[in-house]
């Protein structure tokens, strides 16, 4: 999967990411808000393909239209790296999409990370990881989570990343509702009374660091409520959700996916198909370990 191919292309996997808590301590000066939160690796992955170029230039091509173009985080990453490195060389990067658009599951943050991780290994940059965390900052909240994968503690605008010990694997279903939300528009519609003190963050990070076990009603999301709220057909999911069998439904980063965990397939399955045969969009997935999330982009 990850090895360069006799046609010279570079394959690479970029794994989305459910947030296991979300916590939202408060608005910041710069208009961010500041965050606490354990982020998972999930096993839905988008595929990024990568082939050197005679010349200079960058080129793109996304399967799905509406992400086509070189407003795409992709290349805007391929030019923070060449900024940062001075290389030139010319790359055409294909990207396969298979996570939601604008469904809280990072998936455009995780094929920038993923480029430039990529491209610092097949540029030969040597750039350290601290320093592409720096450039991961600068293309998205959630970029730099994906930079190291697995399971974190992610805290600031989302720039300082910890990682925690792997979880023991979980099956999880995933379930979109109907709607798109704007990550922007859900944190200008926070009030400081959904804000939170960081407390289901700190105590689910100390809970994975000495036990390196989920407590499942260790889970939170500050933004659900409102989205909840504001978007009846989250609401309305969630309960469906509930009603196929789930024990806890939690919605993801700014929404509005929404994922319940088993520890075994049977059970995962059984909920997953009571909703696909209501004819809604689902997933039937898992948690993904730090090692095997970067042995997606090992090239030899
Ligand atoms: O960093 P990124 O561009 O991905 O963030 C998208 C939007 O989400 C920001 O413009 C901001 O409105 C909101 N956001 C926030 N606080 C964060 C991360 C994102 O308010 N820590």
């Amino acid at each position: 999967m990850n090895k360069m191919n006799p046609d010279g292309w570079l394959f690479t996997r970029a794994y989305a990411k459910i947030n296991l808590t979300l916590d939202v301590l408060g608005r910041r000066a710069d208009g961010y808000h500041e965050l606490a939160s354990v982020m998972q690796t999930v096993a839905l992955a988008d595929t990024l393909a990568f082939r050197a170029l005679n010349g200079r230039q960058t080129e793109f091509f996304c399967d799905l239209p509406a992400l086509d173009g070189p407003e795409n985080l992709v290349c805007r990453a391929v030019q923070v790296m060449r900024e940062a490195t001075g290389c030139q060389r010319g790359v055409r990067i294909e990207l396969q999409k298979s996570t939601p658009m604008q469904g809280g599951m990072g998936g455009g943050s995780s094929d920038a990370a993923a480029v430039l991780v990529t491209l610092n290994h097949w540029w030969g940059s040597g750039l350290k990881q601290k320093y592409l965390l720096e450039l991961a900052a600068r293309l998205g909240s959630d970029v730099p989570f994906f930079v190291l994968g697995g399971t974190a503690l992610v805290e600031g605008r989302g720039e300082r990343v910890t990682p925690l010990p792997d979880l023991p694997g979980l099956w999880m279903v995933l379930l979109k509702p109907p709607v798109a939300v704007s990550t922007p528009a859900a944190f200008r519609a926070l009030t400081p009374g959904d804000y939170t003190d960081g407390q289901a963050t700190a105590k689910l990070a100390a809970a994975i660091r000495n036990a390196g076990a989920l407590p499942l009603d260790g889970l939170a999301n500050a933004l659900e409520s409102r989205i909840c709220q504001e978007y009846p057909a989250v609401a309305e999911s969630r309960e469906a959700f509930l009603q196929a069998g789930a024990q806890l439904v939690q919605m993801s980063g700014s929404g509005p996916t929404l994922f319940a965990l088993f520890p075994s397939l049977a059970g995962a399955a059984t909920v997953y198909q009571a909703l696909l045969r209501e004819g809604r969009q689902v997933w039937l997935t898992r948690t993904v370990a730090r090692a095997e999330a970067l042995a997606g982009r090992q090239y030899d």
